[in-house]
């Protein structure tokens, strides 16, 4: 599998959301990537020669998931903790997952076996990457943003994934009507959030006082626990797209 921006030189990488951890994998994690890689996870195309982008076509998603079916896409889904069950919960979509970290990918796919389920797919890429380049206009139905990493340093912040540019792409990628549910526990973040979206001309917010009351259909996490047992306040939004 080659992930997207790793070929040296054809690309070149503006500022992302993560750092590329070198991370342990588990004996567990590598056993299931070695077992379910080829069927779960989603092979990224390397990226197109910089003089004629235009010949690399999206994803066939029909051929993926073997059928046409409303679009769910998670971005930074870590371990699944949340995913795979709201995938098994929603055996009418497709679900596509877009995380960057080797060990949790192995994580998920443990998960994806454990649940008995045929409608979640993986793909180990930079979700920016995978938004722009595998899926086509106007093909998401819900997108899920749950925890992403909050980069509280402010020098940082360019780092985070929710801003204007990454909003102006989620717009272009949505259907109309579409739906983004956001979650985070960090109070700054999701003040930036808040203006980023409810400024934008494509989304509207859908709850008139401003955050969604917490989700409850979301599974609790570690990343959640973690902020509660710091005493942090979760903050749920939802945007749907004009
Ligand atoms: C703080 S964790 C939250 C995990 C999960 N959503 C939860 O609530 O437990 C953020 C995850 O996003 C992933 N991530 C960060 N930036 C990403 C990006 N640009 N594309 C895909 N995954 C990303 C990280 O590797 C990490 O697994």
């Amino acid at each position: 599998m080659i992930m997207v921006g790793q070929r040296s030189g054809t690309v070149r990488r503006g500022i992302v959301s993560f750092v590329r951890r070198g991370g342990r994998i588990t004996v567990a994690q590598q056993r299931n990537l070695d077992r379910y890689r080829e069927r779960w996870v989603i092979d990224v195309p390397p990226p197109p020669v910089p003089e004629n982008p235009a010949a690399e076509p999206p994803l066939d998603l029909g051929k993926i998931f073997g059928r046409e079916a409303p679009l769910i896409i998670e971005i930074g889904p870590g371990m699944g903790e949340s995913l795979v069950p709201m995938a098994a919960a929603r055996p009418e979509a497709n679900v596509l997952a877009f995380e960057v970290y080797t060990p949790s990918v192995g994580s998920i796919l443990g998960k994806i076996a454990d649940a008995g389920i045929e409608n979640l797919r993986v793909a180990e890429t930079d979700a920016a990457e995978g938004l722009r380049r595998l899926l086509p206009p106007e093909s998401i139905d819900r997108l899920w943003t749950f925890f992403p990493d909050p980069w509280p340093k402010k020098k940082h912040h360019k780092r985070r994934l929710v801003s204007r540019p990454f909003a102006d792409l989620v717009a272009s990628r949505m259907k109309r009507h579409g739906v983004w549910r956001l979650a985070t526990d960090w109070e700054d973040y999701a003040g930036q959030m808040r203006e980023v979206l409810d400024d934008h001309p494509r989304f509207v917010n859908e709850f008139r006082e401003g955050w969604a009351p917490r989700w409850v259909q979301r599974p609790m996490t570690r990343f959640e626990q973690r902020g509660i047992d710091a005493g942090r306040h979760i903050f749920d939004l939802s945007y749907r797209r004009r």
